[in-house]
């Protein structure tokens, strides 16, 4: 509803400056919820983004909660490994709990990651076990999961713009999906203002395979694009468990085993989102693959 009030957590980040913009073109009054510590600059960023800036602890449920009071849905946008997703997120949520706010969106923006088995993917296991945790919680929480972030494709992660070809690990015809972070943001913004949204929201902006990738990024740049076959998705799990022991780049939250994990997983079809939710808030509308690499050069930077 306009004039509901949104605490996000998150917002001196990337997509956490998105859904705060997002959620002030809604008319939602957005209260971000920024470290005690943070540079004043921090705070100047997000209040530019149409957001009332309030300092808290992190760490200590009786901050947070004062920042918490009258709020109508707590939207996280926090990025991070265990402290992060099940530490200050437990925090949150408890503040949360105790202050009787109605709605707690989490921190997920992921692929589905209830379906792969425990221990493959570590990122999405730190969701699935912060999910088991807000599920025993006297509050309605909402996952948005929307597949990869579409923006990424582009920066020689799958689409190799230096060789004009697209990787994949087993079939180039496995669908994937991706959303721009832009359409992302606008989920839990939009989520946030209904009072009837469901326990999990399903979207995806484009849900292309890499052969149909190929052929868009053909069309969209002049240069003819074609599938690469990288190995089979066997291969992937063992070079991920060499690359864990060779580059394990500790407290990293997306080291490069972990991109591998993920790209295991979509090629493996089984974070496939289906059904999607795409069609929830009318004025909500997607960028394809087509539109988003549209004019612009590859490889894109990783922004
Ligand atoms: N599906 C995809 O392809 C994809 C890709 C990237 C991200 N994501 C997801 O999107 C979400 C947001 O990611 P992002 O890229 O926007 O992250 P980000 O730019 O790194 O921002 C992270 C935010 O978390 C805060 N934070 C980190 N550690 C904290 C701590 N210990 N205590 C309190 N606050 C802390 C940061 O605050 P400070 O500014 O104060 O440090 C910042 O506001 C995450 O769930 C992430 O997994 C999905």
């Amino acid at each position: 509803m306009v004039g509901s009030t949104v605490l996000v957590a998150g917002a001196t980040g990337d997509l956490g400056g998105r859904i705060t913009r997002a959620l002030a073109e809604r008319g939602a009054l957005v209260r971000a919820l920024v470290r005690h510590d943070a540079s004043a600059s921090a705070g100047q960023r997000v209040s530019e983004l149409g957001a009332d800036v309030v300092l808290a602890d992190v760490s200590d449920v009786a901050s947070v909660a004062a920042a918490s009071r009258g709020v109508d849905c707590v939207v996280s946008a926090l990025n991070g490994l265990r402290n992060v997703i099940l530490d200050r997120h437990s925090v949150l949520l408890d503040a949360a709990v105790a202050m009787g706010t109605p709605r707690f969106i989490s921190s997920d923006y992921s692929a589905d990651f209830a379906t792969p088995p425990p221990g493959g993917n570590r990122n999405l296991d730190l969701r699935r076990e912060f999910m088991g945790r807000a599920d025993r919680a006297p509050i309605s929480v909402t996952t948005i999961l929307n597949g990869a972030f579409m923006d990424l494709l582009g920066a020689e992660m799958i689409i190799q713009p230096r060789l004009r070809r697209v990787l994949s690990w087993g079939s180039a015809d496995q669908p994937l999906n991706s959303t721009t972070k832009d359409d992302v943001a606008a989920y839990p913004a939009a989520a946030a203002l209904d009072t009837t949204t469901p326990r999990i929201l399903r979207v995806a902006g484009d849900t292309l395979s890499v052969r149909d990738l190929a052929q868009t990024l053909t069309r969209t740049t002049g240069h003819h694009y074609r599938p690469l076959r990288a190995g089979s998705i066997r291969s992937l799990g063992i070079l991920i468990g060499l690359v864990k022991v060779l580059a394990p780049e500790p407290g990293a939250v997306f080291p490069a085993w972990q991109g591998m994990q993920y790209t295991r997983d979509m090629f493996s079809g089984r974070v496939r989102l289906a059904p999607l939710d795409n069609d929830r808030f009318p004025d909500v509308t997607f960028m394809s693959v087509l539109d988003t690499f549209a004019g612009v050069s590859l490889p894109l930077a990783v922004t």
